[in-house]
């Protein structure tokens, strides 16, 4: 074994879902791969009927649902899940489709240790249903971000993106589906940055 060549220990990872999980699962898969030096310690939903939940049951990653119907408001629900999440002691934090609004106090908690993908090269649509925004717009590029999280929605320091051309006869549809691909390559790859100290705030 070549001695110069240090591996970093693999950095533990808490993943937040809503849904269907298909960064959840490129992340598990370059895991998997040993493309990435990390442990996914948990999963946790917002939803019970996240296909997300499947994917890291099949992965034989611990997972918890944590609806907002259990509680009466988004102070008693952030505490709930800033303290499962801690359990866990984790390292970073993934934010892959997590559909609701942090407050601020967790936000800062989990300062610059926190970090979101978005379907937009920020800071273009910030916010939802940015494809056929940006159709609309008549753009000619679209793409993704990974950024850390602040207590801005969608607004803290950009990572990575990747940019697709928007084609002619492209749909709302037809666009999600090349910027989900480039998601899949840029999140894991962001993770690796994080994990290998590359990542300096300027
Ligand atoms: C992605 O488009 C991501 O950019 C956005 O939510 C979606 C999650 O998709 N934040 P998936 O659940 O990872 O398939």
């Amino acid at each position: 074994m070549n001695q110069d060549v240090v591996s970093p220990s693999p950095i533990r990872l808490v993943v937040l879902i809503s849904g269907h999980g298909s960064n959840l699962q490129a992340i598990i898969d370059n895991i998997t791969n040993k493309n990435l030096p990390a442990q996914i310690v948990a999963v946790i939903s917002n939803k019970a009927d996240a296909y997300g939940l499947e994917r890291a049951k099949k992965a034989g990653i611990k997972h918890h649902v944590l609806s907002y119907n259990d509680f009466t408001d988004r102070e008693d629900y952030d505490l709930a899940l800033k303290n499962l999440i801690d359990e866990y002691q984790p390292d970073l934090i993934i934010l892959a489709g997590f559909m609701r609004i942090l407050s601020d106090e967790f936000v800062e908690h989990y300062s610059q240790k926190m970090m979101n993908i978005h379907p937009s090269l920020l800071p273009k649509y910030k916010g939802l249903n940015t494809h056929q925004r940006a159709l609309d717009a008549g753009e000619k590029e679209h793409g993704c971000s990974v950024h850390f999280v602040t207590t801005e929605l969608d607004d803290g320091p950009v990572i990575l993106q990747a940019t697709v051309n928007i084609e002619d006869n492209d749909t709302a549809e037809t666009l999600a589906t090349r910027v989900h691909q480039q998601e899949h390559r840029i999140y894991p790859e962001a993770i690796r940055l994080f994990a290998e100290k590359k990542l300096k705030l300027k």
